[in-house]
């Protein structure tokens, strides 16, 4: 089994995104994301801390809002409505999930399509599903470019999705159809969810439970992209881990992407790019 290094392509991407900044840069264009942080959840003040430092390796203005969990959904509305009309700020990341009295519909609603670095908006979503989108949603994007990268082929091969997210899950269905690929998508109330598993030649899992899955519920020679992200405490100390059991993979699977090392760079890559695209635009 081959393990996927996110990093290390991700690293890749950076340096291009680096030479596009600099080029817009020449042109008196600075590409610029706001990143809207409502609420304390420390995993997503540790997603948000690593997108900004990412923007300032490249060269991106970033610039963080932050708001106390019990903000008013007034408030955002407010702010997202005068960030749309700011010229210096290209793109805009609502950092999901918000706190639980906020609808999120609602508040993603106000953003702007043309500063919808995360294609959450409605219109961009209808865009993405008529293949006629300017950028495509970090996650599924990172993992495609993963996929191509390790040259795995995806036409006319069964891929099954665990996990139907308006952030991961549905969009990678739609991604992996533009690549011409026969696509499941499996969830929380799938039954016989391991039988599907099984089956495929190529597994996304973004299901959000810890190691749902093992070596056992895969195909001899499948691959396998780890989507998950989960704190776990481990004799006093914090360690991240994903949807998927590691152990006994080695004997199974073709190419597996871990958690962390995985997709988390390659959507951090995504989203410089999809900044850059949107300060192009
Ligand atoms: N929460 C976890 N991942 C993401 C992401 O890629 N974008 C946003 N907006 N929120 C997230």
């Amino acid at each position: 089994m081959k393990k996927m290094d996110g990093k290390l392509v991700a690293q890749t991407l950076k340096d291009h995104v680096k030479k596009d900044v600099q080029s817009l840069k020449k042109q008196g264009i600075h590409p610029s994301l706001c990143v809207v942080l409502a609420g304390d959840d420390p995993a997503s003040k540790v997603y948000v801390k690593r997108k900004m430092m990412a923007c300032d390796e490249v060269g991106i203005h970033s610039k963080l809002l932050k708001f106390p969990k019990d903000v008013p959904q007034e408030e955002l509305i407010q702010t997202l409505e005068s960030l749309n009309q700011d010229p210096l700020v290209h793109g805009i990341l609502v950092q999901l999930p918000l706190p639980g009295h906020l609808d999120q519909k609602t508040v993603l609603s106000y953003l702007s399509p043309k500063k919808d670095v995360d294609v959450l908006t409605t219109k961009n979503v209808g865009a993405l599903w008529s293949s006629s989108a300017n950028i495509q949603p970090c996650t599924p994007k990172g993992i495609i470019t993963m996929l191509e990268h390790y040259k795995i082929p995806l036409e006319g091969r069964h891929v099954v999705v665990l996990g139907r997210s308006l952030i991961v899950g549905r969009p990678m269905v739609q991604l992996l159809l533009e690549k011409n690929a026969t696509v499941t998508i499996c969830h929380s109330k799938t039954t016989n969810l391991k039988e599907h598993t099984k089956r495929a030649e190529v597994v996304v899992v973004a299901c959000g439970k810890h190691h749902l899955l093992k070596a056992q519920d895969f195909k001899k020679g499948a691959v396998v992209i780890d989507v998950g992200m989960h704190r776990i405490s481990k004799e006093g100390k914090t360690v991240l881990e994903g949807d998927v059991c590691p152990e006994g993979l080695e004997n199974v699977l073709s190419y597996f992407s871990p958690v962390p090392g995985g997709v988390g760079p390659m959507t951090i890559s995504s989203l410089l790019h999809n900044t850059v695209q949107l300060a192009r635009h």
